[in-house]
């Protein structure tokens, strides 16, 4: 089982972000990713659809025999919560590794979470941190339109746009004091920089990638199924809209050309139990 790839999905390609620190922590691990960039945002839709895809996501997954699953999407880590409970392999979302991260980072006892607005609406963060920390105070904002600006190439800390949108979106946070951010969304690690320059280096940006990268190594560890083949792992990537966006995307969140196989597939003909 252990030569068996780890699963990883997300809406797009923001789960890339998570698929770069899986690599640095377990570069001998084989990856399987699936983007759903045919049906990205998520993080505007309802509940209901919001699961629905979760399921077929984790359902092509199950079907190319991986041996764990990972949500590398903050909004489905957030809505999709009993996906779990039905899976047959070990899974996880982003919210648990990264508020426990958050919750051992403040000193303050002061943390702001930025998400998307299903991400934010769903208090999953800050029902996580409360749970680990009751004395903790904890200050929210989705942040919709970062989205679209990754995805969009608008990511230099010096884009005038991208400073005024950072600050239209965290000023309050700033104002409360807060000392340790949640990046809740896969793509805001990329704008990582634009954030950090705005709020200053004594806040701690806690990426929620690199947290899952590290928590599922454990889970791997834990349950006697990593890689030890001592080979570097293969990647391949799946995707329901054209390869071709994939590419231009890919780099973007990667930070290199994929020259991995990238396959096109039809998600909607993905049964849901
Ligand atoms: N992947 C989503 C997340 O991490 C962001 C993009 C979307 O809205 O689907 O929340």
């Amino acid at each position: 089982m252990s030569e068996q790839a780890i699963g990883v999905f997300d809406s797009g390609l923001g789960g890339l972000t998570a698929v770069k620190e899986l690599i640095k922590v377990l570069p001998q691990e084989n990856i399987i990713y699936f983007g759903d960039t045919a049906r990205v945002p998520y993080g505007s839709r309802s509940e209901e659809t919001i699961k629905k895809y979760a399921e077929q996501d984790a359902g092509f997954l199950l079907s190319k025999n991986v041996k764990m699953i990972i949500a590398a999407c903050g909004t489905v880590s957030s809505v999709a919560t009993e996906l779990k409970d039905n899976l047959p392999v070990p899974f996880t979302g982003v919210v648990v590794p990264t508020a426990t991260a958050a919750v051992n980072a403040t000193r303050n006892g002061k943390i702001g979470i930025i998400g998307t607005s299903a991400t934010v609406k769903s208090c999953s963060y800050k029902k996580e941190i409360l749970r680990l920390n009751d004395r903790i105070t904890v200050f929210q904002q989705d942040c919709p339109l970062f989205v679209n600006f990754v995805e969009n190439g608008f990511i230099s800390e010096d884009d005038p746009l991208v400073q005024l949108l950072v600050e239209r979106y965290l000023s309050k946070m700033k104002r409360e004091g807060i000392d340790t951010l949640i990046l809740g969304c896969t793509h805001f690690p990329i704008i990582a920089k634009a954030i950090s320059d705005y709020l200053g280096s004594s806040v701690r940006l806690i990426d929620s990638g690199k947290e899952t990268a590290l928590y599922a190594a454990n889970i791997l560890g834990n349950e006697g199924i990593l890689n030890r083949s001592g080979k570097f792992g293969n990647r391949s990537y799946y995707v329901s809209d054209t390869v071709e966006s994939f590419m231009h995307t890919a780099e973007i969140f990667l930070r290199k050309i994929v020259s991995d196989e990238v396959t096109h597939i039809n998600i909607e003909q993905v049964a849901v139990s």
